[in-house]
């Protein structure tokens, strides 16, 4: 399984590097940092060298297409983020005959999911956290878009994406979701354990009786 960092933080991305292997970003996580776009997707691409996702913002086909050659050219690590919509699929089609990388994002259906293999996406992120958000079932779908992929083989891989919680990297994992990109406050979280924490109290407690 691969491990993606979610976020745009040039600082938590350096911490996380020699854990992680790739990198998403959307919209809302760039704006967070207050910095022009191309200079902190060519940053990142200096500090992980495995998939970096750069989301389109445009809505037309033609217009995603050219935002995704100018952002494919800032490093080949670039993958192109495409919302899941119809042009986003006309986008998606064109840019993988030109060897474009794409991460269809926004997923909230095995339809949708099914849909963007068929156009040849690299990567489908369903959202699950967004789904667990309006009572749904995020794991669910994560499950039946792997259902679907291993019957017809597709290549595309299922990237967890809107992770929470732990609980939701144990499931994913369990899952044999290809991917989960997780934010930073919940990496850090996945390290921990109270008895991991009291153990050690306990065996450097212990150790003070040993002869020295
Ligand atoms: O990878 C997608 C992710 O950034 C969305 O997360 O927490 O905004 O639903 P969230």
């Amino acid at each position: 399984m691969k491990l993606f960092i979610d976020t745009a933080n040039v600082s938590e991305i350096r911490e996380m590097a020699w854990l992680v292997d790739g990198v998403t970003t959307n919209p809302s996580l760039v704006a967070r940092e207050k910095r022009p776009f191309r200079d902190v997707i060519a940053e990142i691409c200096e500090i992980v060298d495995g998939p970096i996702s750069a989301e389109v913002t445009a809505l037309d086909a033609d217009g995603m297409i050219a935002e995704a050659r100018d952002l494919a050219g800032i490093h080949d690590n670039v993958v192109v983020k495409i919302p899941m919509t119809e042009p986003g699929m006309q986008a998606v089609a064109r840019l993988s005959g030109e060897g474009i990388r794409t991460n269809v994002t926004l997923v909230f259906s095995a339809n949708q999911a099914l849909l963007a293999a068929k156009c040849g996406a690299t990567f489908v992120s369903p959202f699950v956290g967004r789904i667990d958000d309006i009572g749904g079932d995020g794991m669910g779908l994560v499950a039946e878009i792997l259902g679907v992929y291993e019957n017809y083989a597709f290549l595309t891989e299922v990237l967890a994406a809107s992770i929470r919680h732990p609980r939701h990297m144990i499931e994913a994992a369990t899952l044999g979701a290809d991917i989960a990109t997780v934010p930073y406050a919940v990496l850090k979280k996945l390290f921990d354990h109270p008895l991991t924490d009291t153990g050690i109290e306990r065996f450097l407690k212990d150790w003070e009786g040993v002869p020295k």
